[in-house]
């Protein structure tokens, strides 16, 4: 299997493991042979759902539930004894709830993450992937504010972090996943309302769940420590994309839209590397590596790219067919 070397015989440590990562991540490790694989989260209900989700597959020997909240640092401590590879996806990421309370991102996003990497390397953790998102970049609004801290406090060198790999992964939507605006769709379309966009011109990445965790294990892959990886991806105006789903849904085409207005803290297109970023990273065929500033020297990397942002409003855009073609793959509309 392509990534049983760094998988297999592994202690697996998820934060933030039965969220809509966290339970991909455990349907993707079935084909590998991990030694254990900890879930970690704060509702015990959830967990007991995903437990019984699992049970009737051999993985769930291997899956231990752990309640404990990434806030409180001995909790992640005792999380991490003897484990080899942690992804960090414990988070607040609602946009709106966020924006209200940005304090509490503060606490999950960032606090967190500090004692998802004191832990680390207090236990001698081999590998950290965080998990980032488009909205860190250049961030306008409180959540994604708290990930652009994030990213930085998994990559700085305040701590001694010698025996211990750190890396970040940054996507865009995930629209199968928790939170995601099909739920609000569907009930529009069963009371044969309009479908809300906030704003006819907004853009988004598109990424499946499994290129997100295929995303991660590429960066456990290839990372050196310090870097942040990002999957090119194709990206959609949220217009094609309520259409596609609304005619997938009801066979009609140009199913009725609202344009509500764009929300607080919102922005019209997101950016997953920026032209800063740019100069300090890497272009391979189908990502991008954003190497720590000081590590590239600008005159002589042959890599070295200093073309503009990659952002979802200047790269390719899906039209309502493929949107439609891949809604179908996923079962969205199901
Ligand atoms: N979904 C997307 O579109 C998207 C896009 C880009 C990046 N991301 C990033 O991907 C990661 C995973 O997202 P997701 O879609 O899986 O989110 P999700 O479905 O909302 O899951 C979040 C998980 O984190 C746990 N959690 C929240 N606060 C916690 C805390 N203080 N301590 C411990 N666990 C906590 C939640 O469980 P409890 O509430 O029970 O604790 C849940 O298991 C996040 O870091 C997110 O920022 C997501």
């Amino acid at each position: 299997m392509k990534y049983s070397s760094i998988l297999d015989n592994h202690i697996i440590l998820i934060t933030g493991g039965t969220g809509s990562f966290g339970h991909q991540m455990v349907k993707e490790l079935m084909v590998y042979k991990p030694k254990s694989i900890r879930i970690f989260s704060r509702d015990e209900d959830k967990q007991y759902l995903m437990q019984d989700e699992f049970k009737s597959h051999p993985i769930s020997k291997k899956l231990d539930f752990l309640i404990g909240d990434v806030r409180d640092y001995d909790r992640i401590y005792a999380a991490s004894k003897d484990v080899d590879i942690i992804f960090h996806a414990a988070a607040l990421k609602q946009v709106p709830a966020v924006e209200s309370h940005p304090y509490e991102a503060v606490k999950t996003n960032i606090f967190g993450a500090y004692n998802v990497v004191k832990a680390s390397v207090a236990r001698k953790v081999k590998n950290v992937v965080a998990i980032s998102t488009d909205k860190a970049v250049k961030p306008v609004n409180a959540m994604g504010m708290t990930k652009a801290l994030q990213e930085k406090i998994i990559l700085s060198d305040d701590l001694t972090k010698d025996s211990t790999k750190f890396c970040c992964v940054r996507y865009g939507n995930v629209l199968g996943s928790r939170g995601s605006v099909i739920p609000l769709w569907n009930s529009k379309i069963d009371k044969k309302q309009p479908l809300p966009i906030t704003h006819k011109e907004m853009t988004r990445f598109l990424l499946t769940l499994s290129e997100a965790i295929d995303l991660v294990f590429y960066s456990l892959k290839h990372g050196k420590g310090g870097e942040i990886f990002v999957k090119k991806a194709p990206a959609a105006k949220m217009t094609d994309l309520a259409l596609a789903y609304a005619e997938l849904k009801t066979g009609k085409k140009n199913y009725p839209l609202e344009f509500i207005g764009i929300r607080a803290g919102e922005k019209i297109d997101e950016i997953l590397v920026s032209e800063e970023e740019m100069r300090h990273s890497i272009e391979r065929k189908d990502h991008f590596v954003i190497n720590k500033e000081e590590k590239i020297d600008r005159f002589s990397a042959k890599n070295v790219i200093t073309h503009e942002q990659y952002g979802s409003s200047n790269t390719k855009h899906l039209t309502i067919d493929e949107l439609k073609q891949t809604m179908k793959k996923l079962q969205w509309t199901t």
